[in-house]
């Protein structure tokens, strides 16, 4: 059990959320458990290509507090939403689809894919209250986080306790069966797996990860532009489709020219390779499949740089980064680009990137400390002026982690 005392806030108002909307006497016993949301510092679009990311966990949590039941539903309170769901999770019961709000989808298809693991009974149900300060729709995944946050509250409410990444593959399972979108596992990984002060760098093939301490020699700005952000009508699955179709192409002329090599992902492909067989692929093809082949390096060789403390470096990439994702891979947008440039144009700004799936949601600057307040007030006073919107800074920490705290009385 943790200790009350390092009980995080978010977590604090889901007892006190939930004690209140239930109308629970103090004497009930609470469980809660936590989950960060994630800022990815490089490595955009290369998870489902079997590839390198870069995420760390942020300050900004979702939590779950709340209790047990005897039957297969979940009665969810969302502090956010001031709103009461109420959901079936017996598996013989159709997915309720449209009636259910997104928020509570997530947390249903989390407890599924949970109970088909066996690490939760599937007659067993809950009743809960959700609060959390991850930004919705910011590019900080914050489905993610309630993702995790529902397998940890399953954990604090006596589940049998699963390795971190078979957390993060159900979690992912539940993302894209609750909001149709066959995302990768990097958001569900950085909330699983990150650790304070650390970036981790996640091979997404072998799932093996090793943490990359962050320089505190420089900040982290997260600027979230207003352009709305919504991945299920963002162009994900067709860039996805872009890449298995580039691979399908690829992979059985690279085999024959050299037996025996495996290509199953971008993953496998050099620049070299595609230069060579550039006439086999479409303009867009081509595009698509050099964001991700040059990502994957980028990525790797930012985390050196990183571990190096070379921040001047890791700017570089995060600059070329962007430029990949607006001009390859096409999913920046208007918005994205004139924070970037705003970033761009001011002094101790190391680089600048959007951060996320893109077509809207935030971007990340990394910027000497000196330079940070200059470089906010620029963004607060430039952006709007540039594009007829109001974007906001999202303060982050990366001192994120998931947690729990089994049953107790008041905090
Ligand atoms: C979303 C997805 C991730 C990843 C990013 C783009 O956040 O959930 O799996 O693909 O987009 O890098």
């Amino acid at each position: 059990m943790n200790d009350p005392s390092t009980l995080p806030e978010v977590a604090r108002q889901a007892i006190a959320v939930f004690r209140r909307a239930a109308s629970a006497d103090s004497d009930t016993a609470i469980s809660a458990g936590w989950a960060p949301g994630r800022m990815n510092i490089i490595g955009e679009h290369t998870d489902y290509n079997d590839g390198f990311v870069l995420p760390a966990a942020i300050h900004r949590l979702v939590a779950l507090a709340g209790v047990s039941a005897d039957e297969p539903f979940a009665t969810l309170y969302s502090a956010h939403h001031q709103a009461w769901a109420r959901v079936p999770l017996g598996d013989d019961v159709a997915f309720a689809g449209e009636q259910v709000p997104l928020w509570a989808r997530y947390v249903q298809a989390t407890w599924r894919q949970l109970a088909m693991l066996g690490a939760v009974p599937a007659s067993a149900g809950f009743k809960a209250a959700i609060v959390g300060d991850v930004p919705l729709g910011g590019g900080l995944s914050s489905s993610a986080a309630l993702e995790v946050a529902t397998a940890m509250f399953a954990q604090s409410l006596g589940g049998r306790a699963l390795p971190p990444l078979d957390v993060a593959r159900a979690c992912q399972r539940a993302e894209q069966a609750g909001a149709d979108v066959a995302v990768g596992i990097m958001d569900q990984a950085a909330s699983c797996l990150g650790r304070p002060h650390s970036a981790m760098l996640l091979d997404c093939r072998a799932l093996t990860f090793t943490y990359v301490p962050i320089p505190e020699d420089a900040e982290w700005i997260v600027f979230d532009t207003g352009a709305p952000h919504t991945l299920a009508t963002s162009g994900y699955n067709t860039r996805r489709g872009e890449c298995e179709a580039a691979v399908a192409r690829l992979a059985p002329v690279l085999a024959h020219e050299t037996p025996g090599r495996k290509v199953h992902a971008l993953r496998d492909i050099t620049l070299a390779d595609l230069m060579q067989h550039s006439s086999l692929l479409d303009d867009v093809l081509l595009k698509r499949a050099r964001h991700v082949v040059s990502e994957n390096m980028r990525t790797l060789a930012a985390a050196e740089a990183l571990q190096k403390c070379d921040l001047a470096m890791v700017g570089m990439y995060l600059n070329q980064s962007h430029a990949s994702l607006r001009d390859d891979y096409e999913v920046s947008c208007f918005e994205l680009d004139a924070a970037v440039d705003v970033a761009l144009a001011t002094s101790g700004t190391f680089g600048a990137r959007m951060m996320g799936a893109g077509f809207g949601g935030s971007i990340i600057a990394l910027v000497r400390p000196e330079s940070s307040a200059r470089l906010c007030e620029r963004l607060i006073s430039e952006y709007p002026r540039r594009t007829g919107r109001n974007g906001a800074l999202v303060p982050c920490a990366l001192t994120g982690e998931a947690g729990i705290q089994a049953a107790s009385g008041r905090p």
